[in-house]
Formats: structure tokens, C-alpha cells, sequence
């Protein structure tokens, strides 16, 4: 309710989550994530357990950030892809969203395309192949990736460029690469987490 009375007066923002709402009527994004992460890796796997960022929460970090237009923004791990759309219409971000999962990635491309959205790219890869090293701001939502996978990512941030902000949920990356500038609590699809916002040295 609180997302509809913040951001559907911009018209764009409205008619993308009208069609993110119709795409996962009849099953929803959670219910996708846990079909196909079964069906694509045979078992379950706990790293691909789906949960939502709400919009007024993605809105109070970039308010806090200040990005300029056109700077470039990666959700690592993007579901649907309502992250990436809000970045690149509220806030005129260069959205690029990489998930494991076909279904998200095909339908996050139709939106794309129905709405015309030139500066919104949505990749099907493991982020932790992918070279994500023209980043401005890079987001992800770890809460449920395991120590392992939070290590191996730490470690490809170094890469990234100096001044990049790294967003993370629930775990701080850690690292002599990386400053924490802010921590906020905030909330989420499965409820409240710790968001760590650092910066690259
Ligand atoms: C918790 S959801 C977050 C969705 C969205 N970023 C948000 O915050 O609303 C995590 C997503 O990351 C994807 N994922 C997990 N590990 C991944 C990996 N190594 N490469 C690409 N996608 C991954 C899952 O399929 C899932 O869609």
C-alpha cells in the first residue's frame, strides 16, 4: 500500500508494476524461484531462496547515496527485476539485474522491451562469473547466501572501481578494501534486515 501511495504518481513506475503484478499472477515470483532453482540444480539450494526488496526501502538508500544520472547500478541477484526498473526510472540509473533463473531474466527482458526501456539490461549468468567491473553502485541482497559465497564475492570486489558503493543486505562485506559509510534497518518481503553501505577504498 505504501509503495502505491509513494511512487505510482509517476506514471512509468505504476504501468511497470501493474506489469510485474500480471507477469506473477498466476505464479508468483516465490513460487517460480523455488520450481525452477529444483528443477535447474536437482535440489534445493538454499542460496537461491527468493525475498523481495520493497521500493521505499531501495528509495531510502539511493536517497542517502545521491547517485548522478546515468551511473551504473547492479542488482546481483535480481529476481524480477523491480529493483533494476525502479533505479532506472526514479533515480535515471543505468540498471543492469544478473539472476540464475531463466524465468526472471525472460520475463524482466518482455517488461523491458514493452516499456521501452533502453537503460535497464537484464543478464541470465552467476554473478560470480560475471565481470560487474564498470559498476558505480552494486546491490545485493545476501541475506541467504552462505560464507563461502560471501567470501568468494568480497574477494572479486576488489576489482571494482575506487569510490563504487557496495549495498548489502543482512551481512557486511568485510574487507581493508571496503569503508562502511552507513548501516540502516530496514524493511523488506520477509521483514525487517540490516542494510551495510560501504564504499570502496
Ligand atoms: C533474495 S532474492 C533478491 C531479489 C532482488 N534483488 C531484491 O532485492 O528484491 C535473490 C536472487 O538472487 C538469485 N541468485 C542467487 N545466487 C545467485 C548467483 N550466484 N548468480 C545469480 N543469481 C543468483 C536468486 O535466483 C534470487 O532471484
Amino acid at each position: 500500500m505504501i509503495e502505491v501511495l509513494k511512487f505510482y504518481s509517476d506514471p512509468l513506475l505504476r504501468k511497470v508494476d501493474i506489469e510485474l503484478f500480471k507477469t506473477y499472477a498466476f505464479k508468483d515470483q516465490f513460487t517460480v524461484s523455488a520450481e525452477e532453482s529444483m528443477d535447474i540444480f536437482s535440489l534445493e539450494k538454499e542460496e537461491l531462496t527468493y525475498g523481495e526488496a520493497i521500493w521505499s526501502s531501495i528509495d531510502q538508500i539511493l536517497k542517502f547515496i545521491n547517485p548522478d544520472k546515468d551511473m551504473v547500478f547492479y542488482d546481483l541477484g535480481c529476481g524480477t527485476g523491480r529493483v533494476c526498473f525502479f533505479a532506472n526510472i526514479k533515480y535515471h540509473l543505468k540498471a543492469y539485474g544478473i539472476d540464475l533463473l531463466p524465468t526472471f531474466i525472460n520475463n524482466a527482458e518482455k517488461i523491458k522491451n514493452k516499456f521501452s526501456l533502453e537503460d535497464v539490461h537484464f543478464i541470465k549468468n552467476n554473478w560470480l562469473n560475471f565481470d560487474f567491473s564498470n559498476a558505480d553502485i552494486i546491490y545485493v541482497a545476501g541475506t541467504c547466501l552462505n560464507d563461502e559465497t560471501l567470501s568468494e564475492l568480497t574477494n572479486k570486489l576488489k576489482s571494482i572501481k575506487k569510490n563504487t558503493y557496495v549495498i548489502s543486505v543482512s551481512n557486511e562485506l568485510k574487507s581493508e578494501d571496503l569503508s562502511l559509510v552507513k548501516s540502516m534497518y530496514l524493511p523488506f518481503s520477509w521483514g525487517r534486515a540490516n542494510v551495510f553501505i560501504s564504499i570502496k577504498n
